[in-house]
C-alpha cells in the first residue's frame, strides 16, 4: 500500500493515510493527500471525501525526525503543510476527517482543515507541540480558536495536553462521535452531507471574541505558563500565536505570525533538547542484547516486603495498574502504619480530584496486608523494600528463595547495595534484579532497573515491560555503588555543599540551580530527603575516604546539632508549620565559622560558577559511568535525571546539556576546577578524549553502535 491511497465507495472517496506506526506526515504524505484531493475535486462522480488513518491511529502529527534534519540543514524541505490544508479547505465537496487513536499536532491541524470531523469515542485530539519545545506550525494556533474559542484554543496550544473525543465534541472541535465501525459511520455521514455547501474553518471568525474579552484570557494564560512551565519559551510563543489569530486582520497574517514563532522555537536549543527527550524516552526501552520479542514472564500478581516509605508507594503503583499485591510487614503496628499511609495518600488524591472514591476502593482491595510469607508461593514477582542493610536483605532473599515458586522474579529496591551479593543469598540468581523506585514511588516516573551479573534476559525484559504497565519509565543500569542516578548525585550535592562552605549563601546556591531549571535547589533537596541519610552513609564509609581529599563538613555538623532537614523542622533552612523554607542566618554564621576554621578561603562566588560546579560534577561522573558501561547510552543518563532528579526537560538532561555547551568547553572548565580544587575534579578519561577529538557524548553512542 502506498503512503496515501484513494479508493471509492460509490460516490464517496476514501483517502487512507498509511504511514505506520503513527501515520506521521512524513515526506510524501502531505503530497499524497494533496494529490488525492485534486483527484476528488476533478472527479465529477465523487460527491464527498473521507480522510482516515490506517492501523491504530489517525495522523499523530508531523514527522518529528524531520525537525532535526531541518535545523541541521540536512534538508531544505520545511514544514510545508499549509498549501495542502488550504487545498482541502477549498475543496468544493465536503471533506470529512474520520479520527481514531490520536489526532495530535499536524494531525489535528489536518483535521481542522476538513469541513467536518467525526471521531471514535476513544479518540483523542491535541496540540502537544509545546512538549517538543515548538508550537503548532500548520495553522493550529489559527484554526483551533476558531473552532473551540479563544480560552480553550490557547489552553490546548500552550499546555499541550490532549482531550478526549467527548470534550472535543462539546467544544465544537469535532462534529459527531461514531460508535462502532468508524469507516462505516464516516460513509453514512459523508452521504448525509454530500451536496451541501462547505464551510471553511479559516473563515469561521465568530468565536474569536473581542479585545476586551480576550485580554484577561491571554494575561492569565501567560501567568500560568510562566508558573507551570518555568523557563520554557514555546508556551509563551504559542500564546502569542493564538493572540495573533484574534488581533491580525486576516487568517493569512495570523499564519505568517505563527510561522515566525514556530521557526524561532524550532531552531532553539530548548526544542532540540526536548526532541532529544522525546526519542530518548523511547530509546531507553531498547537494550541491545535483550531484543524486542525476548520472552517475558506474565506478572499478574506481586508481593512487596516492607510497608515503609517505599514499600507502600510500590504497592500503590502495582494496585493502580490493576495488579493484586501482597504487602508484608514484620508486626501489626508497622503494617497498620503502612496501610494508614496508603489510605491517606489515596484519600488525598480523591480530595484533589485525581481519583474517584470508587477507584480508591477498588485499588485498596487489591492491596492484601500480611504478616507472613504464606501466600508468597503463588505470586509472579516480589519487590523487597525493607531497611537498607546487607544482612537483612540477604536474610529476606534467602526466605523468598524458599517460599516463592520457580519462575517468580525476586527484585530488590535497594538504593546502594550490591545486587549480586543479594542474589548470592538465593539459589536462583538469574531471577534476581534491582528495581530502584524513587520516592514517592507511586508518583515518581523513574525506575532504575539494576542488572545483576546473573539477571536473566527474560527477567530484564519483563521488568522493562512492567515499568510501562505501572506507569514508569524503566532505564536499565549496571550494578555499581549508587547505580547511575545516586552515583552522580553524590558529586552534585558535594559541590553544592563545598560552595556554601566557600562563602556562597545557601539561598544563592539553590536559586542559581533553580533558575537553571532544576525543580529544587540542592540544599532544599537535602533538607527534603533528610540530611541524616548522607551523614549515616558518610560515617559508615569514612574508612574508605582518602586522607587529604576534601570532604563536606557543614552538613555533618548540622546533623550533629539535630538539624536533619524538614523532618526535624530545621536543616540548611528553618521550616515553619507548613514546611515552608525560611533562610536561617544562624546557619550562615555557623557555616562561615566552620569554613574559616577549616582554612577554606571565603570569597564571593558567581551564579555561573555555582551552576558550572554542580552541573559539571554531574557530567564528569556521568562520563565515567558511561565509559564503564553502567549506563547503556548517554541518553539513558539524561532520562534518569529528567524523571528522577527534577532536571529541566528543556536542557535535555546533563549529558545532552554538556554536548550543547560543547565538550571542549566543559572539559576546560573541569580542568580549571581540577587545578583549583584537586583530585575530586580529575576529568573523566572519556570526557577528555571526546573533547580532544571534538566529539560529543552522542558521537560516543554512535561509535559504540548504541545510538538512536
Ligand atoms: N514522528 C515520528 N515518529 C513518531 C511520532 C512522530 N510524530 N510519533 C511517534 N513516533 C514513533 C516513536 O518514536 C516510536 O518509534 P520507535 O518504535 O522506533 O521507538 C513509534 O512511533 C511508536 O511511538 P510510541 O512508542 O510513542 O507509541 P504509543 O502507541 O505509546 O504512542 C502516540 C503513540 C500517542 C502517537 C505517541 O507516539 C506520541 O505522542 N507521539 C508524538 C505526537 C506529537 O507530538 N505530535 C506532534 C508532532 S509536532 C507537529 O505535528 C508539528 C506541526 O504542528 C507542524
Ligand atoms: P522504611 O524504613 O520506611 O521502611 C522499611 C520497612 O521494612 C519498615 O516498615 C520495616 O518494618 C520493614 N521491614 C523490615 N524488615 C522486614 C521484614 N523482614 N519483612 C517485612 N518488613 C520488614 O525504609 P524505606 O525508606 O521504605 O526504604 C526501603 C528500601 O528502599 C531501602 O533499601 C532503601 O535504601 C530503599 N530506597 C529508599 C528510598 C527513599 O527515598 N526512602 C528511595 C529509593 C530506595
Amino acid at each position: 500500500m502506498s503512503l496515501v491511497e484513494l479508493t471509492k465507495d460509490n460516490e464517496i472517496a476514501i483517502i487512507t493515510v498509511n504511514n505506520p506506526p503513527v501515520n506521521a506526515l512524513s515526506p510524501g504524505v502531505p503530497e499524497g493527500i494533496s494529490e488525492c484531493i485534486d483527484n476528488v475535486c476533478k472527479d465529477p462522480s465523487v460527491k464527498a471525501a473521507i480522510i482516515i488513518g490506517s492501523g491504530s491511529t489517525f495522523v499523530a502529527g508531523a514527522d518529528i525526525k524531520e525537525f532535526g534534519k531541518i535545523t541541521s540543514g540536512k534538508t531544505q524541505r520545511g514544514i510545508a503543510f499549509l498549501p495542502m490544508l488550504i487545498r482541502i479547505e477549498d475543496c468544493s465537496k465536503p471533506v470529512i476527517m474520520a479520527i481514531h487513536g490520536t489526532a495530535f499536532g499536524g494531525g489535528l491541524e489536518l483535521a481542522m482543515a476538513g469541513h467536518y470531523r467525526i471521531a471514535s469515542p476513544s479518540a483523542q485530539v491535541g496540540q502537544p507541540e509545546v512538549k517538543l519545545g515548538i508550537i503548532p506550525g500548520a495553522a493550529g494556533t489559527q484554526r483551533l480558536p476558531r473552532l473551540a474559542g479563544v480560552a480553550k484554543g490557547v489552553e490546548l496550544c500552550a499546555d499541550g495536553n490532549p482531550i478526549k473525543a467527548a470534550e472535543a465534541l462539546k467544544l465544537g472541535i469535532i462534529d459527531r462521535i461514531i460508535e462502532g465501525d468508524l469507516l462505516k459511520g464516516a460513509l453514512a455521514f459523508a452521504r448525509e452531507v454530500a451536496g451541501k455547501p462547505t464551510r471553511k474553518t479559516r473563515e469561521r471568525n465568530e468565536k474569536l471574541g473581542t479585545p476586551e474579552q480576550n485580554a484577561p484570557i491571554f494575561a492569565a494564560a501567560r501567568e500560568n505558563a510562566r508558573k507551570k512551565q518555568r523557563g520554557l519559551m514555546a508556551p509563551l510563543a504559542a500564546i502569542d500565536a493564538v493572540e495573533a489569530a484574534t488581533k491580525l486582520p486576516t487568517f493569512e497574517e495570523g499564519c505568517e505570525a505563527e510561522r515566525k514563532l514556530f521557526t524561532e522555537c524550532l531552531f532553539s536549543d530548548q526544542s532540540k533538547a526536548m526532541i532529544h527527550v522525546f526519542f530518548g524516552e523511547r530509546e531507553v526501552a531498547k537494550i541491545p542484547d535483550v531484543p524486542k520479542g525476548t520472552a517475558t514472564i506474565p506478572v499478574n500478581s506481586a508481593a512487596v516486603v516492607g510497608a515503609g516509605t517505599m514499600g507502600g508507594g510500590i504497592a500503590m503503583a502495582f494496585a493502580n495498574a490493576g495488579i493484586p499485591v501482597l504487602l508484608k510487614e514484620t508486626d501489626q503496628a508497622a503494617l497498620d502504619k503502612g496501610l494508614a499511609t496508603i489510605q491517606k495518600n489515596y484519600a488525598n488524591s480523591v480530595k484533589r480530584g485525581r481519583f474517584t472514591q470508587q477507584f480508591m476502593d477498588e485499588r485498596l482491595k487489591l492491596i492484601q496486608p500480611t504478616l507472613s510469607y504464606d501466600d508468597f508461593g503463588s505470586v509472579d514477582m516480589v519487590i523487597e523494600a525493607v531497611f537498607e542493610g546487607m544482612a537483612l536483605k540477604k536474610e529476606v532473599f534467602g526466605q523468598l528463595d524458599r517460599v516463592c515458586k520457580p519462575g517468580s522474579i525476586l527484585a530488590s529496591n535497594t538504593s546502594t547495595l550490591n545486587i549480586d551479593e543479594i542474589a548470592s543469598a538465593t539459589k536462583r540468581p538469574a531471577a534476581v534484579i534491582g528495581t530502584h523506585f524513587f520516592s514517592p514511588a507511586n508518583v515518581m516516573r523513574l525506575l532504575e532497573i539494576v542488572r545483576g551479573k546473573a539477571s536473566s534476559k527474560e527477567v530484564i525484559a519483563t521488568c522493562m515491560q512492567l515499568s510501562k504497565k505501572i506507569g514508569k519509565i524503566g532505564v536499565l543500569v549496571g550494578n555499581c555503588r549508587g547505580f547511575v542516578g545516586n552515583r552522580m548525585f553524590g558529586p552534585y550535592r558535594r559541590e553544592a555543599q563545598f560552595l556554601v562552605e566557600e562563602g556562597a549563601s545557601v539561598e544563592a546556591v539553590d536559586k542559581a540551580l533553580y533558575d537553571y531549571g532544576m525543580a529544587m535547589g540542592p540544599m532544599a533537596t537535602g533538607d527534603l530527603a533528610g540530611l541524616d541519610v548522607g551523614w549515616r552513609i558518610r560515617k559508615e564509609f569514612r574508612h574508605t575516604e582518602k586522607p587529604g581529599v576534601r570532604q563536606p563538613l557543614a552538613e555533618d555538623r548540622l546533623c550533629e546539632l539535630g538539624r536533619y532537614g524538614q523532618k526535624t523542622g530545621a536543616g540548611w533552612y528553618k521550616y515553619d508549620s507548613e514546611r515552608r523554607a525560611i533562610p536561617d542566618p544562624e546557619v550562615a554564621q555557623m557555616v562561615k565559622k566552620w569554613g574559616t576554621e577549616a582554612g577554606i578561603p571565603q570569597r564571593q562566588i558567581s551564579k555561573e560558577e555555582i551552576v558550572d560546579r554542580c552541573i559539571y560534577a554531574l557530567v564528569n561522573e556521568g562520563a565515567r559511568i558511561l565509559e564503564e558501561g553502567y549506563a547503556l547510552r548517554s541518553v539513558d543518563i539524561d532520562i534518569i535525571y529528567l524523571n528522577g532528579y527534577g532536571f529541566p526537560g528543556h536542557r535535555g538532561g546533563p549529558m545532552w546539556y554538556a554536548d550543547t555547551v560543547g565538550l571542549k568547553k566543559v572539559y576546560e572548565r573541569i580542568c580549571e576546577f581540577h587545578k583549583q580544587h584537586g583530585e575530586l575534579w580529575e576529568p573523566a578519561p572519556l570526557l577528555k578524549r571526546l573533547a580532544e577529538e571534538g566529539k560529543g557524548f552522542a558521537d560516543f553512542n554512535k561509535d559504540q553502535g548504541a545510538a538512536a
